[in-house]
């Protein structure tokens, strides 16, 4: 019989065999809303890229400075995802409109004062209330409020983008609220609670961060942000790494000695790997401190940073799995990071990171650490070293795309890597005349702790290795008197 409305037709039409209709979009009745235009979903998606970019950028900008040991691991995965849903929103904007798209632009001076806000905090527990409690949320909201008033089938696409965006906030949000509930008490100070009201007094004067709330006709005010930030390029470590300036034990003098056990090599590397904090707290200034390189520099770049700050975090489950009590036994510097954030220009710290990675590639490097893992027999050191190889094979690949494109030939951007890393003053005797560090053997307590908990008689060539970095650099280049 036919039906007597298009809204009762709507109501009984039903797909073939009753499969679920529209591809499993949603009903008839959801596909038959209106749902936002084209220049309302590439608004608002352009208001969270830019969310996404700022979060990326001041995240990065506290890795170096940032003493806590998790924190840092967790502002580089963080701001890894960010770049990650920052290229994501950008891609759907690029698929929507013709250039100039328009990215750059701030959308909202308010909104801009927010994040510097945040960005230029005096103290973590600020800037972790304006991310986690502030930000994130209002971030989420946004995105699933985009969600929800889109087109099911028409911008199915922007759907998708902000379903996978909303999903690794979500890791954001959790992992956050963990952290302010361990780092901040319930009851907060003064300092803070003002903080929250004038962040959120600032999202309410932007419209909110997707632009869809009235704007609150109000001036906005610097407080924190009154004096430019500043990026801090010293890094920063807790107690847990006391001795940070100890350059006693030459991890890879020690890998490559044929005469060395596979088992205690395996130690070494746990601790090459951990050592490998340097590196995001390296890259964080560069990535702070380069301005105006297309946006693919900036992902690229943080996924190598990610990646680093992962093989650290290899270096200490590889410790604690062998039962090592490593804030005691193990003791991780930070002078490389140390000296080429404060010698180098970021270009030159660039030539060195490079010159470093691409040295990693012949058979004595990756494969070699691999290989070791595997004589050793231990499972979960061959898993960490077949992807940390894995993983330094991309960052050859991104240092030739980012910084050897950069360079006249691919000759000069290893001799220029060279030059740079030979210029790079490491100050062992005036560390130790200071009285910084000794820069005593601790490997020596080290190896017999783990010889005891894995009752293993000690190799005595192993327990006797006592070479430092004085005169032989990490590439086993000698260091020439003037540094
Ligand atoms: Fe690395
Ligand atoms: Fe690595
Ligand atoms: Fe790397």
């Amino acid at each position: 019989m036919p039906s007597s409305s298009p809204s009762e037709f709507l109501l009984n039409y039903k797909p073939s065999h009753d499969l679920p209709p529209l591809a499993g979009l949603g009903s008839f009745s959801e596909a038959s809303q209106r749902g936002l235009s084209v220049e309302e979903s590439v608004t608002r998606l352009k208001r969270h890229h830019y969310a996404f970019k700022r979060l990326h950028h001041l995240l990065i900008a506290h890795i170096t400075a940032q003493p806590i040991y998790e924190l840092k691991m967790a502002f580089s995965y963080h701001a890894y995802l960010c770049a990650e849903q920052t290229t994501a929103m950008r891609d759907r904007v690029s698929e929507m409109r013709e250039p100039p798209l328009g990215l750059d632009r701030v959308p909202h001076p308010a909104l801009e004062l927010f994040f510097d806000e945040i960005l230029c905090a005096p103290a973590t527990e600020l800037m972790l209330l304006g991310i986690y409690e502030v930000a994130v949320p209002a971030l989420a909201n946004a995105l699933e409020l985009h969600i929800k008033e889109s087109h099911i089938l028409a911008d199915q696409p922007t759907r998708r983008a902000c379903r996978s965006a909303l999903g690794e906030i979500g890791e954001l949000l959790d992992y956050g609220q963990s952290a302010l509930r361990a780092l901040l008490s319930a009851n907060r100070s003064l300092e803070q609670t003002q903080f929250a009201t004038r962040l959120r007094e600032l999202l309410a004067i932007a419209g909110g961060i997707d632009g869809t709330e009235p704007e609150l006709a109000k001036q906005a005010e610097r407080h924190f942000s009154a004096t430019p930030f500043k990026f801090d390029s010293k890094p920063r470590r807790d107690g847990r790494f006391p001795d940070p300036y100890n350059m006693g034990i030459n991890a890879e003098a020690f890998l490559y000695d044929a005469g060395m056990p596979a088992d205690a090599k395996v130690l070494m590397m746990f601790y090459k790997r951990l050592r490998e904090i340097d590196v995001p707290e390296m890259m964080a200034s560069i990535l702070t401190e380069t301005e105006c390189k297309p946006w693919d520099y900036y992902r690229d770049l943080t996924r190598q940073l990610w990646d680093e700050a992962r093989h650290a975090m290899m270096g200490e489950v590889g410790f604690v799995s062998a039962g090592i009590d490593w804030p005691r036994l193990v003791m991780v510097n930070y002078t490389w990071s140390l000296a080429l954030n404060t010698q180098l220009t970021p270009k030159e710290r660039h030539a060195v990171l490079y010159y470093i990675e691409q040295g990693l590639m012949p058979k004595n490097g990756k494969r070699h650490e691999w290989e070791v893992s595997l004589a050793s027999r231990n499972e979960l050191a061959s898993t960490f070293q077949d992807f940390d190889w894995a993983d330094e094979v991309l960052h050859a690949r991104f240092g030739r795309d980012w910084y050897v494109s950069d360079m006249p030939s691919p000759r000069e951007a290893v001799s220029f890597g060279d030059q740079c890393w030979s210029k790079v003053l490491v100050n062992w005797e005036g560390y130790r005349e200071s009285g910084l560090t000794d820069h005593h053997n601790w490997w020596e307590a080290l190896y017999s702790e783990f010889c005891r908990l894995h009752k293993k008689t000690p190799d005595p060539a192993a327990a006797a290795f006592n070479q430092s970095y004085q005169h032989i650099r990490a590439d086993l280049k000698e260091i020439s008197a003037s540094g």
